[in-house]
């Protein structure tokens, strides 16, 4: 008999549910503060899962308990939400998603991994894989942005990071992908409120991340708390048992949110603890994270008949499968057994460095206002975000403090150590003090170059801060047109530093700044990525990976929208557009500035037609025109003119970047498989239809940026996706 089934033979119904319950230790907040101390629990086997613990010791302080002094010796498994670092922080990962490098997403997380596992960690709550199309919604931060192809590439580069080469590994962690499924979408983007969306959109988008997930092995995944068309994810058996298990065999643990399965009292499907319980264990959840609802209400559940010990049995099965794996049964105490070394903490840093300034995403860049030239030798910066170390980690700042995080005054302050830094930060980033912004101003009088850094506090994105109106907090923006003023009258550059974790609603911002960057919230080395990028030492190449809207009246706004029947025409008035803001966004999907200036001409594909099993090659050569090296990024969309289902007039189909000298041309070349231009039929099952598809090849998802041909899909039978 195998160890885990000579073990489940060997449990009280007690040890069994002990096994499905993971409380939180107190360490860190997420959520409502519910559990109390947990000691006696983990002795007696109650508790067989820890969250919100960090720190070798407090690890191996809790795993002694659990396998020393419990009857069966089962080791806990510690998760933490370790998203996008643990102490070392990188970008948060709409941030990250914006330099389209699948190999920084692994990167980071690979670093994160074996930075949290050196703390004695073995699960992170991570990677986040909510397509979102709606900034309101705070968690968009979080995730990988609007598009469903961007966020599979996510998954799948995540999970290989997080999980590296085996689980065994002392440096590894069990990722969980979440949260399953369409929680990105919910009503007026306002946190934790329903999901109402079509059988389609749940398919065609939001499943996709998480099907990548699967397919990348994913140990864990978690449901959202929110419901989808009336069913609560954490008791949604048809999406959980039938389709993750069913359909995509997963074979991991499916951990709850927390004290999901107590919520589904208040979402109106269980009238009691019990029943909850029991709706959640028979639609496949296998932990109970902080709602002891599995503690309390699984055995009642058993002796009303609502469940039976078979069902407790599975969900024990692969939470002790899942321990085997991270080989805690062999040695409990394999993670944060060796201190990382001063080299390797450092090289960290590089990297977090590197991928930080790959994020940035410059908007605007009127009259080459950067890179900053020699010349400049007095700078101003200013406002509430210029020396903001805690505000640089962004949402989930892991195990690490608010301190040491680079901020942009540092960070120029090291870069130009010849320069003269003149700094005053005007107002707080929220309060309606406006009593600095006139010392704030007249420090600018006497500078070569302002640098404006304003935005959001890094907890007005991520869960529970949905947000609706979307400026700028506070009175930044009194602050932001006082300095504007006061450069124009001596013809100042203002280069304005927009931190928040959703694309903000400013377009007067725009308009008033020489130079925008969006640098979302960078991490442990935002200051020196900033820098790096300001100075020039590091080019700008990052995308906005979610379209920036002109207006909140836009959102949801995006670009693979169906085309409609009556797609805005200027001389037309019934056509689709608002009476009172343009149909484009501030910012198309893709879009970025680099310190090059690019070209893209002949495009051509390798086949005029193709049948499902063949891949077509599409290039497109790229010349930078600009006095620069930089590096470009190439978006492919298609979009299927005539099929029996109205397809989006852009879905995104590929991505790749090139590195130019200034004069220098390539060529960018990317494959096309004809499977990737399936789609869900009628009844949503995958189809492929012949007729002709357009390729769009360019620098953003702007229709009138975009170079096109089109190809033929030949032959007609159905297949498998
Ligand atoms: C609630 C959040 O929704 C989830 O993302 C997180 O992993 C858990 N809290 C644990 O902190």
């Amino acid at each position: 008999m195998s160890r885990v089934e000579s073990l489940i033979s060997r449990m009280t119904l007690a040890e069994k549910i002990g096994q499905l319950t993971m409380t939180a230790c107190g360490m860190a907040v997420t959520g409502p503060t519910i559990a109390g101390d947990s000691t006696e629990a983990i002795k007696s086997g109650e508790i067989g899962n820890l969250l919100n613990l960090v720190g070798t010791d407090n690890v191996r302080g809790m795993q002694r308990l659990a396998v020393e002094e419990s009857r069966l010796g089962i080791p806990l498994l510690i998760g933490y939400d370790v998203i996008h670092g643990h102490r070392t922080l990188f970008p948060i990962p709409l941030g990250e998603a914006a330099t389209f490098d699948p190999r920084s997403w692994a990167l980071s997380a690979r670093e994160s991994a074996c930075e949290a596992a050196a703390d004695g960690l073995a699960m992170t709550f991570a990677p986040m894989l909510d397509v979102s199309r709606d900034p309101r919604w705070g968690r968009i931060a979080e995730g990988p942005g609007e598009d469903p192809f961007v966020g599979a590439l996510m998954a799948q580069a995540k999970v290989s990071g997080y999980q590296g080469a085996d689980l065994q590994l002392e440096d590894s962690l069990a990722a969980c992908a979440k949260h399953y499924c369409a929680y990105g979408c919910v009503s007026a983007g306002r946190d934790y409120a329903p999901v109402d969306i079509s059988e389609r959109t749940l398919h065609e988008i939001h499943m996709v991340p998480f099907a990548a997930s699967v397919a990348a092995g994913v140990a864990a995944i978690m449901p959202a708390f929110t419901d989808l068309n009336g069913v609560p994810m954490t008791a949604n058996k048809a999406l959980i048992e039938d389709w993750l298990r069913a359909r995509w065999a997963f074979e991991g643990v499916i951990i709850s949110d927390y004290n999901a399965i107590a919520e589904l009292l208040r979402h109106g499907i269980a009238a009691d603890v019990p029943q909850a319980a029991a709706l959640a264990l028979k639609a496949g959840v296998d932990i109970d994270m902080m709602a002891d609802a599995y503690r309390y209400g699984l055995p009642v559940a058993l002796q009303r008949g609502e469940i039976s010990v078979a069902d407790i049995d599975r969900a024990v099965r692969r939470v002790l499968v899942l321990k085997e794996r991270l080989g805690l049964f062999d040695d409990p105490y394999r993670r944060g057994k060796k201190r990382e070394s001063p080299a390797v903490l450092s090289n960290r840093r590089q990297v977090a460095r590197d991928i930080a300034s790959r994020s940035i995403v410059m908007l605007k860049n009127a009259a080459g206002a950067l890179p900053l030239s020699g010349s400049a030798r007095r700078l101003a910066v200013i406002g509430p975000l210029t020396n903001a170390s805690a505000e640089m980690r962004g949402v989930w700042w892991g195990a690490a403090g608010p301190e040491g995080h680079v901020t942009v005054l540092e960070g120029l302050r090291a870069a130009l150590p010849g320069a003269e830094i003149l700094h005053s930060e005007g107002v707080d980033i929220e309060s309606s003090d406006f009593s600095g912004i006139a010392a704030a101003v007249d420090r600018c009088a006497s500078a070569d170059v302002i640098i404006l850094c304003l935005g959001e506090a890094a907890v007005m994105s991520g869960e529970a801060s949905s947000r609706a109106y979307l400026g700028l907090p506070g009175i930044q923006r009194r602050l932001a047109e006082a300095v504007f003023e006061r450069a124009k009258r001596s013809k100042i550059p203002v280069i304005v530093v927009l931190f928040s974790g959703r694309p903000l609603i400013v377009p007067w911002l725009v308009e008033g700044a020489d130079a925008v960057l969006a640098a979302w919230f960078l991490g442990s080395e935002a200051g020196n990525a900033i820098a790096d990028v300001v100075t020039g030492r590091a080019g700008p190449s990052g995308r906005t990976p979610v379209t920036w809207p002109r207006a909140a009246g836009q959102v949801p706004i995006f670009f693979s929208e169906r085309p409609g029947g009556r797609p805005f025409d200027s001389k037309d008035r019934f056509t689709s557009k608002y009476l009172d803001v343009a149909n484009e966004p501030l910012f198309p999907f893709g879009f970025g500035l680099t310190y090059g200036r690019f070209e893209h001409s002949n495009l051509r594909l390798s086949a005029a037609a193709i049948g499902i099993g063949d891949a077509v090659k599409v290039q497109v050569d790229v010349a930078n025109r600009g006095s620069r090296e930089a590096e470009e990024t190439v978006f492919l969309f298609t979009h299927d003119k005539v099929a029996s289902v109205s397809r989006p007039k852009l879905e995104l189909k590929g991505f790749s970047k090139i590195r130019l000298a200034p004069g220098e041309s390539g060529t960018v070349t990317l494959s096309l498989s004809a499977s990737a231009l399936c789609f869900l039929d009628l009844k949503l099952q995958p189809t492929f239809e012949p007729g002709e598809v357009e390729i769009f090849v360019g620098p953003c998802a702007d229709p009138t940026q975009l170079l096109s041909a089109s190809i033929q899909l030949a032959g007609g039978a159905a297949s498998k996706q």
